[in-house]
C-alpha cells in the first residue's frame, strides 16, 4: 500500500535562506519529495539554475534582501498563490565576546535572524497566504541552549526564535498551522567556512573532536525538515528539536 505521508506532493513552501547551504539543500529536498518551493535570497543565479535544470515549473527564486524589513509587506502581496510551508533558514553570524558588544552588529544580526521572519509570518497570516494544516520550520541552533564563546548575539537571535515559535504554535493550533524549530550543530556551508576564517584551525580541530558523528552536512539538517513540513508529523508542534550528531548530549 502506497502512502505518501512523507511526500509534500501539492504543496508549496516558501523558504528563506534558500540560495545557500542549508536553505538551498531544503528546496532541493522538497522538489525530491514532490513538492514546489519559493525560494528567497540575494544571490538567486545558482537557485534559479537548479530550477532551470530540473524543469520545477512550479518553483521560482525571489531576490529580496530581507535586512529591508520596511518592504517585506510588497514581497508578501506580489505572492500570486497560498503556501502550504514556510522555512526560515536565511541567517548570519557574528562572531566576537559579549564584552565587545555593539549595538549596531546586534540590530544587524536581529533584523535577519529574528526580526525579519516576525514581519514576514505576520504578514502572510494576515493576508491570508497560509493554508491551513501547514507547517512553518525555523532554522535555530544549539547556540540558544548552549553557551558557545564569542556566539552571544547569535545566541540571543535563535533563543528568541525557539521562545517564539511556542507561542506561534498555541496562537496557531486552531488552523492547524504547526510551528517548530530545528537546533543544528556545526554544518559545512558557506557559514561554516565564515567561523573557519575566523577561528584557528586548532580550535575547529577540538570542536570537531567534540561531536560523536561529526560534523553534519546540509542534507543531514534538510531531511528531518521536510519531515517537519510533510503529514508524517501531524502531531508534532511547538518543539525545538537538536539536531547535531550527539554534540550537545553525549560527555
Ligand atoms: N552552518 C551551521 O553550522 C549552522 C549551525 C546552526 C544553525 N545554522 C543556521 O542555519 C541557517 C542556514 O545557515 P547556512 O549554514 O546554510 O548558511 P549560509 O550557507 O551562509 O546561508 C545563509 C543564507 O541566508 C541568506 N541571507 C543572509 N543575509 C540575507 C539577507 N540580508 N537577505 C536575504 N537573505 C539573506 C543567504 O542568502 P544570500 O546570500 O543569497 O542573500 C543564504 O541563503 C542559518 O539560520 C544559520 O544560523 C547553521
Amino acid at each position: 500500500m502506497k502512502d505518501d505521508n512523507f511526500y509534500l506532493i501539492e504543496k508549496t513552501i516558501l523558504v528563506t535562506g534558500a540560495t545557500s547551504g542549508i536553505g538551498f539543500e531544503i528546496c532541493k529536498q522538497i522538489a525530491n519529495a514532490g513538492g514546489n518551493f519559493i525560494g528567497i535570497g540575494r544571490n538567486i543565479e545558482k537557485l534559479q539554475d537548479f530550477i532551470a535544470d530540473n524543469r520545477l515549473e512550479e518553483s521560482k527564486a525571489i531576490k529580496f534582501d530581507l535586512i529591508e524589513i520596511d518592504t517585506i509587506h510588497l514581497l508578501v502581496s506580489n505572492l500570486s498563490i497560498k503556501i502550504d510551508g514556510f522555512v526560515h533558514s536565511a541567517g548570519i553570524v557574528n562572531v566576537s565576546p559579549m564584552q565587545f558588544f555593539n549595538y549596531s552588529d546586534y540590530e544587524n544580526i536581529r533584523k535577519i535572524n529574528l526580526d525579519c521572519v516576525l514581519v514576514l509570518f505576520s504578514e502572510l497570516l494576515q493576508k491570508k497566504k497560509i493554508n491551513k494544516n501547514a507547517s512553518v520550520v525555523f532554522i535555530s541552533s544549539i547556540s540558544a541552549i548552549r553557551g558557545a564563546k564569542g556566539n552571544g548575539l547569535y545566541a540571543i537571535t535563535k533563543a528568541a526564535l525557539d521562545g517564539i515559535s511556542k507561542v506561534y504554535a498555541n496562537e496557531l493550533s486552531s488552523k492547524r498551522i504547526r510551528v517548530n524549530t530545528i537546533q543544528p550543530g556545526m554544518v559545512e556551508t558557506d557559514m561554516f567556512m565564515q567561523a573557519q576564517d575566523i577561528l584557528s584551525k586548532e580550535i575547529m580541530d577540538i570542536d570537531r573532536s567534540k561531536y560523536p558523528l561529526g560534523y553534519g552536512e546540509a542534507k543531514d539538517i534538510a531531511l528531518p525538515v521536510i519531515f517537519l513540513l510533510s503529514n508524517a508529523s501531524k502531531w508534532i508542534t511547538g518543539q525545538s528539536i537538536v539536531v547535531d550528531g550527539g554534540r550537545s548530549s553525549l560527555l
